[in-house]
């Protein structure tokens, strides 16, 4: 179970109370481990959020789950069945968003697909499905929320990584979608900055408790890694919903087109991720797999 808010979670938190309070955050894998987390604590500075996600079970039980920290009962809403590579789904999402709340200011696009693989063993398709989820998904999410962000003049956050930062074996599909996300960050923040409109990047490094990082550890804990990271621990999902409030708050209105790297320095070692079986599980392999 990932690391959850309570009520009484805002004491930990140097934020005022009420900071978000009428703003409303649209959050793409809002259901997952590390932007649950942002959604909680945008929800406890008094946010409504819409949690989108693929499965409707899921994201509605996480939805009625980080309403009981809500300033109001029903101030989070679910919404199921929504796969971030179809752009008429998340269109669908935001009317009924903006049906319920009224406006959107806040978009995060955190939906995200991953696996470990080389390159022998990843298929042109699996390697355009995480394309299509982290990179399409994040183009998708802003492009079917601008007529709201522009209204609102709104601020977005995409959640990236600092895989790309370095060759990171077994991870070339991730790595080049989330290229592809700094990339739109940069471009989007230069074309809407006209508009009002702030866009970032979040780069989370290594977090404990996340999904992420239970799929790519290669059976590594976490507390292994603390001696690779130069603050000598892995993240908490916390670290990245501290930096979600800074991106959204008036304490940003100045910062737009910048990737906020949130790893405890780690990436500055070089890649962590996949260095332990480097090259031997490569090399392991008996022939190449010709399956395309
Ligand atoms: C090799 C794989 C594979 C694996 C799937 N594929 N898993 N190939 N190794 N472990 C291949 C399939 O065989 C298929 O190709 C192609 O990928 C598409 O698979 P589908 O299952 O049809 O696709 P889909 O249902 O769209 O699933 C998307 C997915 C899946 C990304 C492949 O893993 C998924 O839905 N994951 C859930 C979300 C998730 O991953 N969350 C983690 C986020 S953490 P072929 O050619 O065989 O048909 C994260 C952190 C990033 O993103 C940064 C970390 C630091």
């Amino acid at each position: 179970m990932p690391n959850t808010l309570n009520k009484s979670s805002l004491e930990e938190f140097v934020w005022k109370p009420d900071l978000f309070k009428d703003k409303v955050a649209f959050i793409t894998g809002g259901a997952g481990s590390i932007c649950r987390v942002q959604a909680e604590l945008l929800v406890l500075l008094g946010a409504k959020a819409a949690l989108i996600g693929r499965n409707a079970e899921k994201t509605e039980k996480a939805a009625l789950e980080v309403d009981q920290l809500s300033h109001e009962p029903g101030s989070v809403l679910g919404i199921g069945n929504v796969d971030v590579r179809n752009v008429q789904q998340l269109k669908a999402a935001i009317d009924k968003t903006v049906e319920r709340f009224g406006r959107i200011d806040y978009v995060i696009a955190g939906a995200a697909g991953n696996f470990i693989a080389d390159m022998t063993n990843l298929s042109a398709k699996a390697f355009k499905a995480v394309v299509d989820i982290d990179l399409l998904g994040s183009y998708n999410t802003v492009k079917a929320a601008l007529p709201e962000l522009v209204k609102s003049k709104g601020s977005v956050i995409f959640v990236s990584a600092t895989l790309h930062y370095t060759g990171t074996p077994f991870q070339i599909h991730v790595s080049a979608a989330k290229a592809g996300v700094d990339a739109l960050a940069r471009a989007l923040a230069v074309e809407l900055g006209p508009l009002g409109i702030r866009v970032n990047c979040i780069a989370p490094g290594i977090i404990g408790n996340s999904e992420g990082l239970s799929r790519l550890s290669f059976g590594t804990k976490p507390e292994e890694y603390t001696k690779r990271v130069p603050l000598q621990r892995v993240g908490s999902t916390k670290d990245i919903a501290n930096a979600t409030v800074y991106l959204f708050s008036q304490a940003a209105d100045y910062v737009t087109g910048t990737i906020e790297v949130v790893d405890g320095g780690a990436w500055n070692l070089g890649t962590v991720m996949g260095s332990l079986p480097y090259p031997d599980l490569l090399l392991s392999h008996q022939k190449i797999n010709s399956k395309l």
